[in-house]
């Protein structure tokens, strides 16, 4: 993998770039960053660096003895379960779900339920036969309220399909969570999330592996990559390590430029959904109310997704023309698994036969110089994340690279990146509407603001 910098730069972007002074001003602080997390990865304190290095025969075994199912359902939400969305993305055969069976190496498709909506839930119980399925139920805390839904209708379902139920559940949760006491009683499988790994930083604990393992992704691969990315992003040098350098031009831009929204745009639709695995976890990570000794800042910028060459005909123009609000973080693809040639047809239509002797990578590719290139020349800064094919290892390193990314962000901000508090505050009140008891419900009053459209039933 390989970072590209030089177009965040002064020296590129002109006055809307990156002093070279100002990065030199932050190594100082880098050092003293890298020092701090080195102690408190070593006191224990962040698990989820070290999760490459857990064995796994166990979610492989698990994982195995899966493979008889036609269909394989992950309930989870947020943390729990775009992980898992963005290796399969990214890695399985973009029309896994279409393929036969042989031609999917009798690997089971794949469904999710990562929402509460009642027609997404209906129109699935349509189209799987429950007693074919395996039903990955993914929650750290066993209560969050839209995956628990489907958890309990799913069961409800489950247990009128068939009688042997509970082989149809796995249950990865919390070493001491209310789900695993529930899976002792039921005799679910249960794979543990680690106590002090958080929802988001969880795609290399049994909550991202065992997904991708039952849809036969080289789990070891995908460790390799990140165990990889480890040893590049230990050096204690911004020059020489590209996770302190990508925070730091992140960290610049939006502290001494003002760039509050950072757009993730990689040249391939199967990068997809790692965009929003990687905006959840800046978001959750980096939006913060408070610093870590109680300041009032409201901090954070905006991650966007962006994927090329698809959001060149939408996003692109706002991006080149209009405020200067933004940076622009590329996912460049140096070999793509199919090169597709194209042909030589329609002599003497000139928008048509260029094609010919040329590939369709070749043209993706050259999209994103051409794209690099513009902003540039309109002085946006950007950068660019190189990578030499889209597979386990480095995929596995990708991720691997933004977790520290992010880390290292939360801690240039001051933030507690591994909290999230504004999301609990959702949960709690959706508990106290919803009646669960030791939540209390007190007055939800209407704000005066509020339009009603059609009859008010309540
Ligand atoms: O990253 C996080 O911590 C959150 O997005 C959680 O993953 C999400 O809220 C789901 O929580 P849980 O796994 O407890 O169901």
């Amino acid at each position: 993998m390989k970072l590209y910098y030089g177009n965040m730069l002064e020296s590129r972007a002109g006055v809307n770039g990156i002093a070279i002074r100002d990065i030199e001003a932050l190594e100082g602080r880098i050092r003293e960053i890298d020092a701090r997390l080195k102690r408190d990865r070593a006191e224990g304190r962040l698990q989820f660096m070290d999760l490459p290095y857990e064995p796994v025969n166990k979610i492989v075994n698990i994982a195995n003895e899966a493979q008889g199912c036609e269909n394989f359902l992950l309930i989870g939400i947020g943390g729990s379960s775009w992980g898992s969305i963005a290796l399969h993305t990214a890695l399985s055969h973009p029309y896994h779900n279409l393929l036969h069976e042989d031609e999917r190496g009798r690997r089971p498709r794949f469904f999710v339920l990562d929402n509460c909506d009642p027609d997404e839930f209906a129109g699935l119980m349509d189209t799987i036969e429950l007693d074919k399925t395996l039903i990955n139920v993914v929650s750290k805390s066993g209560a969050t309220p839209e995956p628990m839904a489907n958890f309990v209708k799913c069961y409800e379902l489950m247990k009128r399909a068939t009688r042997g139920y509970a082989e149809h559940f796995v249950i990865t949760t919390d070493e001491d969570g209310i789900l695993m006491r529930l899976a002792a009683e039921e005799g679910f499988t249960c794979l543990t999330i680690p106590r002090g790994v958080g929802g988001r930083f969880s795609v290399f604990s049994p909550a991202g592996l065992f997904p991708a393992a039952v849809l036969g992704i080289d789990i070891e691969k995908l460790l390799n990559g990140a165990k990889y990315m480890d040893s590049i992003c230990k050096n204690p040098d911004i020059w020489q390590n590209p996770a302190y350098m990508f925070a730091a031009l992140e960290y610049l831009a939006m502290t001494g430029k003002g760039y509050n929204i950072s757009v993730l745009m990689p040249y391939s639709r199967r990068l997809r959904h790692l965009v929003n695995w990687y905006m959840q976890l800046w978001a959750e990570s980096l939006g913060k109310e408070k610093t870590r000794d109680n300041k009032t800042v409201n901090t954070g910028s905006t991650p966007l997704k962006s994927i090329g060459a698809t959001d060149q005909h939408s996003l692109l123009q706002l991006f080149n023309e209009g405020p200067f609000d933004k940076t622009i973080t590329f996912i460049r693809v140096v070999n793509y698994d199919n090169k597709v040639e194209l042909p030589a047809v329609f002599h003497g239509y000139n928008e048509l036969d260029y094609f010919g002797g040329h590939t369709m990578e070749e043209l993706i590719k050259t999209e994103q110089f051409a794209t690099q290139l513009a902003l540039t020349t309109h002085g946006r800064p950007n950068k660019t994340v190189e990578i030499p094919e889209i597979d386990a290892f480095s995929i596995g390193g990708l991720m691997y690279f933004f977790e520290v990314v992010v880390t290292v962000m939360g801690e240039l901000l001051n933030v507690n990146a591994f909290d999230q508090p504004g999301v609990e505050e959702g949960k709690m009140l959706t508990y106290a509407l919803m009646g669960r008891s030791g939540y209390a419900r007190g007055e939800i009053m209407r704000d005066e603001g509020e339009f009603i459209i059609g009859e008010d039933d309540g």
